[in-house]
């Protein structure tokens, strides 16, 4: 059944669990974050990056909503790291209704300008967009940048500036697997809680340790993204299926990528605390 992300971030955040967030690629994607949310009767959000639309086109979108539609539970979709405009238009004409807008590698003003231009857009489709502040370090899209913390007084101005419907902070997270142990800031955390009253979200949740993710949850955090562990999970049973000697069709390494990302979603889906959460 179709969601929206707002409506999940609330319920998430009135009943103490995150709901995951995965980024797709290819069908095979979007059918293992599905499954893997039935069998864990669980909501979850499908998200797609700017990359993935150059790659695949609007159809990607297409399948994203037509498999919530047709999920046993509810089904978000959500256009991540959005940098443009255009590309934000093209998703909400696709029928998208949630969209990151990311302007943080803009200087503060010129990223409050890119976001609330997003929010007034997105609005018009009756969407909900998420703003980021702060910059997650690690790599983006194909490109390597530097992290910047979240101020929490900062993080209230752009909230209220730009009229977001949730924000993504940076306190330590790290996008893909982190050259050395991530250690998360969660003093800034309770601080930017207390100054922020949407809810908050963590991209970067492939190389968060358990127990920081539990503790997260616990301070406000109410989404979790996650995308280095899924194409990992594809990839190495890919290279399993094609480098381990026998003969491999096209269907079945398409099925045990698809099986193997599953089974990555489901674990993660748990971690979030959010399977079972009532629907
Ligand atoms: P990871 O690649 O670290 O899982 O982060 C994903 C993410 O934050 C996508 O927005």
């Amino acid at each position: 059944m179709r969601s929206e992300v707002g409506e999940l971030l609330h319920q998430a955040r009135s009943e103490g669990y995150a709901v995951g967030a995965f980024n797709v690629y290819t069908l095979e994607g979007v059918r293992a974050v599905v499954a893997a949310a039935e069998e864990e009767e669980s909501p979850v959000i499908l998200q797609v990056l700017p990359s993935a639309l150059r790659l695949q086109g609007r159809a990607l979108l297409v399948a994203c909503l037509a498999a919530a539609e047709d999920a046993a539970v509810p089904v978000a979709v959500q256009l991540d790291h959005a940098g443009s405009l255009e590309d934000i238009r093209m998703a909400l004409e696709a029928g998208v209704r949630s969209v990151m807008a990311d302007g943080s590698r803009l200087p503060f003003e010129d990223n409050v300008a890119f976001t609330r231009a997003a929010v007034e857009m997105v609005r018009a489709f009756a969407g909900t967009v998420e703003g980021e502040l702060g910059r997650i370090a690690g790599r983006e899209e194909g490109e390597e940048q530097e992290g910047e913390l979240t101020d929490p007084e900062e993080a209230a101005a752009f909230v209220a500036a730009t009229d977001v419907d949730a924000l993504a902070v940076c306190i330590g997270n790290v996008h893909g697997r982190p050259p050395r142990p991530v250690h998360l800031d969660f003093g800034r955390l309770r601080a930017i809680r207390a100054k922020v009253q949407v809810p908050l979200v963590l991209h970067g949740a492939s190389g968060l340790p358990e127990d920081d993710v539990h503790r997260a949850i616990d301070l406000g955090i109410c989404k979790l993204n996650v995308n280095t562990q899924l194409q990992e999970a594809c990839l190495q049973s890919m290279r399993g299926a094609l480098c381990g000697g026998g003969g491999v069709d096209l269907p079945g390494l398409l099925r045990h990528a698809s099986e193997s990302m599953r089974a990555s979603v489901r674990s993660k889906l748990r971690l979030f605390r959010s399977p079972g959460c009532p629907r």
